[in-house]
């Protein structure tokens, strides 16, 4: 089991900053995933944060559950979804320490896999996509690491250098993780059916990139 910090202190601001800082860009690559929801889907929320991509999914008619580690995060979601009028299934637990009933046709996993250390993110990978049924989909919207020219990388270095120094100090995340998930997907028996990669303004470097990964085996 980790020993992680939550993300209580920041739940009530999480989601604000984040589209500030991101110019909008992480809540559209949250509302991008819906394309890859179905009414009816069982989708699991791992890390879901202040969760108004699980309230979009549950307004479409998936059953959603929504995991946290972080009690007041789950609290928020809970909220979302009273006032939304939906129903969904809350837990707060650590991933690690997470036993669904059945598997999920889909989980999502956003900004998630930066919260661990070079160290422990396949093994968090790995646990992630046993929540899948085989042929089930993994949808990832995160950080990933510097691509393109050496401006294009420098540019990724400063920018997630800021967000991640703030979110280290606080003790949640390590500083500056850069991660390329192919490997770690492909250990976990997932193939990439479809990887993006996200800019802030067009022609701009890569800040983002969104992944849809299936469970083969
Ligand atoms: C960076 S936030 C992202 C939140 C949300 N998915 C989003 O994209 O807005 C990471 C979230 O993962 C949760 N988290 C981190 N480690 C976890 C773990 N081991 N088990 C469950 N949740 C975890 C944190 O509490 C936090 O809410």
């Amino acid at each position: 089991m980790s020993r992680q910090p939550t993300f209580d202190r920041v739940a009530s601001v999480y989601e604000l900053l984040a589209n500030l800082w991101s110019l909008g860009r992480v809540g559209q690559m949250k509302r991008a995933q819906l394309a890859h929801l179905s009414a009816g889907d069982r989708v699991l929320y791992v890390g879901v944060g202040p969760g108004d991509d699980a309230v979009a999914a549950a307004e479409l008619g998936a059953q959603v559950t929504c995991l946290d580690l972080s009690p007041r995060m789950v609290e928020g979601v809970r909220r979302r979804f009273d006032a939304a009028g939906r129903e969904g299934t809350f837990v707060v637990s650590d991933l690690f320490a997470y036993v669904p009933e059945r598997p999920f046709d889909v989980v999502v996993a956003n900004f998630l896999f930066g919260c661990f250390p070079d160290g422990r993110r396949r093994e968090a990978v790995a646990r992630v996509v046993e929540f899948l049924r085989s042929g089930g989909r993994l949808l990832v919207a995160d950080t990933g690491a510097p691509r393109g020219s050496a401006p294009a990388r420098a540019f990724w270095y400063v920018y997630h250098g800021l967000a991640y120094g703030f979110s280290a100090i606080q003790g949640l995340t390590p500083w500056l993780p850069r991660f390329d998930l192919e490997p770690d997907l492909a250990a976990a028996g997932c193939g990439i059916e479809g990887r993006r990669f996200v800019r802030l303004w067009p022609r701009g470097p890569v800040t983002f990139e969104t992944i849809v990964a299936i469970r083969r085996d």
